[in-house]
């Protein structure tokens, strides 16, 4: 079959049978299809990836291989999880089910975080939260001064962390840590020492996190969305902790849920402990990124 008409057909299959997701803006139809067209000629890469690439012909084996990731698809399995690749800031790295597929979204937090990093000379970074690493792990990627500790509570969550930052190459500088928050930090090595802190915390409510999107739920890790009653149990003890660990003028800088960032901002302006308490939105005006520098 004619490359135009196979692709044609599968689009339209597509439009009738998937419904596309608010959070992941990166995957339309047609970065989908060639995403998975990519996939099924056995070079998997990211949908934003297979958007600036030319579509290579396909034999009927991989025609038949990639009806089979579509079918996947339409039954709820999520992009990355079929192609094991995403991008962030511009970095392809692996995602599975063993951490949150990393959202456009918190490339604002990457970013404020990447511009504070090169504040230091040598930045000393956490991230705290880490899931698939690829917060610290861009970081690393773009200031090669930075030595960047990934941390997480799950164990396969830092599995996958490892393995995106063998797959960069950035093991010289990148350290994956298992740890409960900075439970495993919590001492002389890191005291005061620490230019910046990032986080992306599980944020929503407990309660949401059971009505959330089936396709999430269902493959997704619940430890990645749950804050607890009020979404905010990790933040608070970011906010609580990160002083002993920042260094003076060093910075700690989150990601937010929608709706939650003047509250949270008020909550660290309250704890006393840190000045320059600041926030970034996105392109709709929620704020999604707050930050401050210790006192
Ligand atoms: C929203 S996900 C963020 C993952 C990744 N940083 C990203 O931006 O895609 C939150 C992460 O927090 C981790 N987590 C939950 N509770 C934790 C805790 N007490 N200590 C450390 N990590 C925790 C989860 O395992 C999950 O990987």
């Amino acid at each position: 079959m004619n490359t135009d008409t196979l692709y044609n057909e599968r689009i339209s299959l597509l439009k009738t049978r998937l419904k596309l997701l608010e959070d992941k803006p990166e995957e339309t139809y047609d970065s989908t299809l060639r995403a998975l067209w990519f996939a099924a000629c056995g070079k998997p890469q990211s949908a934003e990836s297979a958007m600036m690439q030319d579509l290579p012909e396909l034999n009927e084996e991989c025609v038949t291989i990639l009806d089979e990731l579509i079918h996947r698809r339409i039954n709820n399995i999520p992009l990355a999880h079929i192609t094991n690749r995403t991008r962030f800031m511009g970095i392809e790295m692996k995602a599975d089910k063993r951490a949150l597929i990393p959202r456009k979204e918190t490339e604002i937090l990457s970013k404020r975080a990447l511009e504070i990093s090169f504040k230091f000379p040598d930045a000393n970074v956490i991230d705290v939260c880490c899931g698939a690493g690829n917060v610290g792990a861009a970081i690393a990627f773009y200031n090669p001064g930075a030595r960047v500790y990934v941390a997480d509570l799950s164990s396969e969550a830092i599995e996958l962390a490892q393995e995106n930052i063998d797959l960069l190459d950035l093991n010289e500088r990148v350290k994956v840590m298992h740890s409960d928050l900075f439970e495993k930090f919590m001492n002389d090595d890191f005291f005061q020492k620490v230019d910046l802190v990032t986080c992306n915390p599980p944020y929503i409510s407990s309660f949401k996190v059971s009505k959330m999107n089936s396709e999430i739920a269902e493959n997704e890790p619940d430890l990645a969305f749950d804050g607890g009653m009020l979404g905010i149990k990790i933040i608070q003890r970011l906010i609580r902790e990160t002083p002993q660990l920042l260094s003076p003028g060093g910075w700690l800088v989150f990601e937010v849920g929608v709706g939650q960032g003047t509250m949270v901002m008020n909550l660290l302006i309250k704890s006393g402990l840190y000045s320059n308490v600041d926030s970034v939105s996105d392109n709709q005006g929620n704020i999604r990124v707050v930050l401050a520098m210790k006192k």
